[in-house]
């Protein structure tokens, strides 16, 4: 495309609007403007010398074309300037283009990630997830649990008792108090559910115990809780083992070490095979290759009675297990009190 004439007035306009659409900040505007209209060197300013040195016979028709190319470039680059001016932003705008700020976003407490855990494992076994209530009264967290009133649990010393009474619902005494475990809810569910049950009450319990390094005055259980007709002994270590195998690992194996609840018979401590060194025997297991769980066994015949159940046709198992005590396996955690403190110093090491 040839240049266009620049003696001419349509030349001139014609190149002007080309570079004028070429320009894209107010700077160039501005240096389009010196180049066409500015007072020296410039096409106008070119076309006034012209028009001096013109034959007197030509200085009025070139005088008219040179203050008309004039008005028109001045016309021409005033719109252009002011339309510029009306689409840019407003001082305070919000530049748009910057990038944006990256959203911290946070994750889950490793305690409730152990606890979803937990209720999907189960959750996959049939178990419903249900909660209870943390105050309790006397007659749920023990009575009916076949815990008679001498036993040592119940002892001011052990269990936070609450000033005010509230009105229980089971017989007999009905001091208040804040659960000391989530086998509470064992009894709770039984007396508004018929058999079959199968239940995990993932909760907060709580004992009067300072805290230190493995104790905690509030902490977290999983209960377990299945009953129907025909439940054995060997269903209770199979849900265990099925659980430990996907919560630890592949090979951990399962041990039930004979001991005693007052809501169970027969009752047993779980162990597990230690899942850092396969039972050999490491720091983790003091050696021991075993790791103490929780406990667990055949739901009592006096709890199936205080709900109301038939003892001679139902039979069922039960089992609690520490929340933080899974955690504290699972992550090597040293220090109870580090999951209560909120240092994001310790939770950002959990990656959920
Ligand atoms: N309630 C017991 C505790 O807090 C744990 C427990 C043991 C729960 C045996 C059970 C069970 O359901 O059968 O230490």
């Amino acid at each position: 495309m040839p240049l266009p004439n620049l003696h001419t007035v349509e030349g001139v306009l014609a190149r002007f609007n080309e570079d004028l659409n070429a320009a894209q900040t107010a700077h160039e505007r501005q240096a389009i403007r010196d180049r066409y209209l500015g007072r020296k060197h410039s096409v106008v300013a070119e076309w006034m010398e012209r028009l001096a040195a013109a034959p007197p016979a030509e200085k009025k028709h070139l005088g008219q074309l040179t203050n008309t190319l004039k008005k028109e470039l001045e016309t021409r680059w005033t719109e252009r300037v002011e339309a510029a001016a009306a689409l840019a932003p407003p001082a305070d705008a919000v530049d748009v283009t910057l990038p944006g700020r990256a959203v911290r976003l946070g994750h889950r407490h490793p305690l409730t990630v152990v606890r979803t855990q937990l209720e999907d494992i189960f959750g996959r076994m049939g178990f419903t997830a249900v909660e209870g209530p943390e105050v309790e009264d006397e007659w749920h967290c023990f009575d009916a649990l076949n815990m008679p009133a001498e036993h040592p649990a119940r002892d001011m010393q052990d269990t936070l008792y609450l000033a005010t009474p509230i009105a229980g619902d089971g017989p007999g005494d009905k001091r208040t108090l804040l659960r000391t475990h989530t086998s509470s809810m064992q009894i709770r569910y039984m007396q508004s559910h018929t058999p079959p049950i199968r239940i995990v009450v993932p909760g907060r319990v709580f004992r009067r115990d300072d805290l230190d390094l493995t104790h905690s005055p509030a902490f977290g259980q999983i209960e377990g809780l299945a009953v129907g007709e025909g439940i054995s002994l060997a269903d209770l270590k199979g849900i265990l083992l099925a659980f430990a195998q996907q919560m630890f690992s592949p090979t951990t194996r399962v041990r039930f070490r004979p001991s005693f609840f007052p809501y169970t018979e027969p009752s047993a401590e779980i162990d597990l095979s230690c899942w850092q060194c396969d039972g050999r025997g490491c720091a983790m297991c003091k050696k021991t290759g075993w790791i103490e769980l929780g406990g667990c066994g055949m739901v009592h015949p006096a709890v199936f009675e205080a709900v109301g159940y038939d003892p001679e046709r139902y039979t069922g198992f039960a089992w609690g297990i520490g929340i933080e005590r899974i955690a504290i396996l699972k992550y090597q955690v040293e220090d109870i009190r580090l999951f209560y403190e909120n240092d994001l110093r310790f939770l950002e090491q959990f990656p959920y």
